[in-house]
């Protein structure tokens, strides 16, 4: 698998899908360039979540924030204080490690993966013994594995160290490599949370109080314009708002190529909905999901757990509709443990990476934790009047509206609890909550669906990639790499190709055809090399369909005048089209 992900690496900057940022200064840790097919690719599944999500459906509008916003977001959101991992830093080369990958009593840092680094039991002193092996002088051995393994210049060392008997397989030592500190035991110091989120000044002066954010998720700036978006969209709740846009978070361990990056790009909904109390009041009951798979079309009555269930069945469904067939996703439902402290049940969708099985999107029902914090931190209103529950509930009976407003006020007064308020005040403040649900008003509450931009190319660029067996036109077996990316996400939809560059005949009919295709859709002209080669090309860039050009195209058959070949990336197929035929008939593989 690694070497799999070794050949997908070399083909994305061969091919100029994703190149390493700032390569030419020898590149820049957790962070990922996209070339010319990758800027493609990205753009089409960037686009494609954009239209399923707003213009396809009446109930999500969109927005597009700032990136840097006010530091209270994240003070409100919990960012400042919580968004962060435990670590230890060496005083002396002021690196960083989490604590939980430090042995507490080597002093050994398992820099990736700690069980498995401990299992090949790869220590500085082996790298010793293997370059004193190797004829270096003790004394440049000595410097050199503390190098490698105490100051992190690991690629390098990685470089040097590949295929050591000594520690096992080099693909395992790359993918266990681990940091050793002699004098830890000594040096490392306290764990200390490190936040996560990348620090700025706004304005000349560098000084605390204009100390700003790169955000980490897009998702705040969505709760942060709850209220204008509300007013100004006509929209009511149940609704959403989509966010499209980078993030930013300084991780500590980027790796697996782009899978965990330092810049990245999110695609997020918010979707508002009634808590179930004003459901109920409202239906009379709340629908919860029976069964597992898709619920259908949205109710009036259904509860947060059939909205959550709802949007996993639909993201699932966007995935296979850009070709990630639901059998390579794996639903994974959080334990109530592993839940973050605002959520109420989480479903992650995995993708089988070459690296593993790991977190494509996450889907969060977050309860009405992100409004509340802004309500508090803000002191603006996030609440909505809904007139169907003041209708609904005049018409209650007293032991119903006892017991709505009873099961209102034990979840805001458990929510504010959680966040720190002194009983007595959280007391106060349910109590005025639940009194508003009698009034028609409430706090909404969110599900999230959250996907990462760059881990979904990765996921279908590793999906995509495949190699087979055929024989040349010399009947010579070779081997042919092709991307099967689905024609709606391929970064180039058709390729067209003269038979030969030298014939103008060939040529004008060439570009005509060009020219007819580039305006609705990515096109790519080749004239260079021969017929197989190109097509080899456009197999290894992912374009489904070639249109060649030749000379029954300008009549040589008459009855084959004004017709292309066109040929099918994955069977190989080649038909005869009229030119005449071609755009509709394109238009409808590839929309
Ligand atoms: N608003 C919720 C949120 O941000 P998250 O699980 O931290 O949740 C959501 O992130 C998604 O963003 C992940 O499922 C992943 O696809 C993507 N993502 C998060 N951190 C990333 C990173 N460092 N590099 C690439 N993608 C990342």
């Amino acid at each position: 698998t690694n070497e799999l992900m070794e050949k997908i690496v070399s083909l994305c900057k061969r091919r100029g899908f994703v190149f390493q940022s700032s390569e030419i200064y020898g590149g820049i840790n957790g962070f990922w360039d996209y070339g010319p097919l990758g800027a493609e690719l990205k753009r089409n599944v960037k686009e494609l979540w954009w239209t399923s999500m707003t213009r396809f459906r009446e109930d999500v509008v969109g927005l597009e924030a700032t990136i840097i916003m006010s530091p209270d977001i994240w003070r409100a959101s919990g960012h400042v204080d919580t968004f962060a991992d435990m670590m230890r830093e060496c005083p002396m080369t002021r690196k960083r490690v989490r604590a939980d990958q430090v042995d507490p009593v080597s002093g050994v840092v398992y820099r990736f993966t700690g069980a498995k680094a401990k299992a090949t039991g790869f220590t500085v002193e082996k790298a010793f013994a293997f370059l004193l092996k190797k004829g270096e002088h003790p004394e440049s051995a000595r410097k050199k594995a503390k190098e490698f393994y105490a100051l992190g210049s690991i690629d390098a060392g990685m470089k040097d160290l590949a295929g050591i008997e000594l520690i096992g397989e080099a693909t395992s030592a790359v993918e266990n490599s681990v940091d050793f500190h002699p004098e830890s035991n000594v040096m490392l110091s306290e764990a200390r949370p490190f936040n996560l989120m990348f620090k700025t000044y706004v304005g000349p002066v560098e000084s605390e109080e204009n100390v700003a954010y790169l955000r980490p998720e897009t998702a705040q700036a969505i709760f942060a314009q709850f209220k204008n978006v509300l007013e100004t969209s006509r929209q009511k709740v149940p609704f959403g708002i989509a966010q499209v846009g980078k993030a930013f978070r300084n991780e500590v361990t980027p790796r697996n190529f782009t899978f965990r990056s330092r810049e990245f790009e999110q695609m997020e909904l918010e979707f508002f909905i009634k808590p179930d109390e004003a459901i109920e009041a409202i239906s009379g009951t709340v629908a919860k999901p029976e069964t597992k798979g898709h619920p259908g079309e949205p109710q009036s009555n259904w509860g947060w757990q059939m909205w959550h269930q709802y949007w996993v069945e639909e993201r699932i469904k966007f995935y296979d509709n850009i070709g990630l067939p639901r059998t390579t996703l794996e639903e994974y439902w959080q334990k109530p443990e592993e839940l973050a402290h605002y959520a109420r049940a989480t479903v992650d969708l995995l993708f089988k990476f070459p690296f593993g099985t790991q977190e494509l999107e996450g889907i969060a029902a977050r309860s009405d934790f992100d409004l509340s914090q802004h309500e508090r931190f803000s002191r603006k209103p996030m609440g909505v009047f809904d007139d169907d529950l003041r209708a609904a509930w005049a018409k209650l009976d007293d032991v119903k509206k006892q017991e709505l407003t009873k099961r209102y006020y034990e979840a805001r007064a458990r929510y504010l609890t959680k966040t720190g308020m002194d009983s007595e005040k959280a007391a106060k403040k349910a109590k005025e909550d639940a009194e508003g649900l009698a009034k028609g008003q409430y706090i909404p509450h969110v599900i999230e669906p959250s996907a990462g931009v760059d881990r979904l190319i990765l996921a279908l660029i590793s999906n995509a990639y495949a190699e087979e067996e055929v024989t040349d036109d010399k009947g010579k077996a070779e081997t042919r790499v092709v991307m099967r990316f689905h024609p709606r996400v391929a970064p180039i939809k058709v390729a067209v190709l003269p038979l030969l560059k030298n014939k103008p005949e060939l040529v004008a009919k060439s570009r005509e055809v060009f020219e007819l295709l580039r305006r609705e859709m990515n096109a790519f002209y080749d004239d260079g090399g021969a017929i197989g080669r190109r097509y080899r090309r456009q197999d290894e860039a992912g374009t489904p369909f070639c249109v060649t050009i030749d000379f029954d195209t300008l009549g040589e058959k008459p009855e084959l005048l004004n017709t292309v070949t066109l040929r099918d990336r994955d069977t190989m197929q080649q038909t005869r089209v009229k030119i005449d035929e071609l755009l509709p008939m394109l238009l409808q593989r590839v929309r």
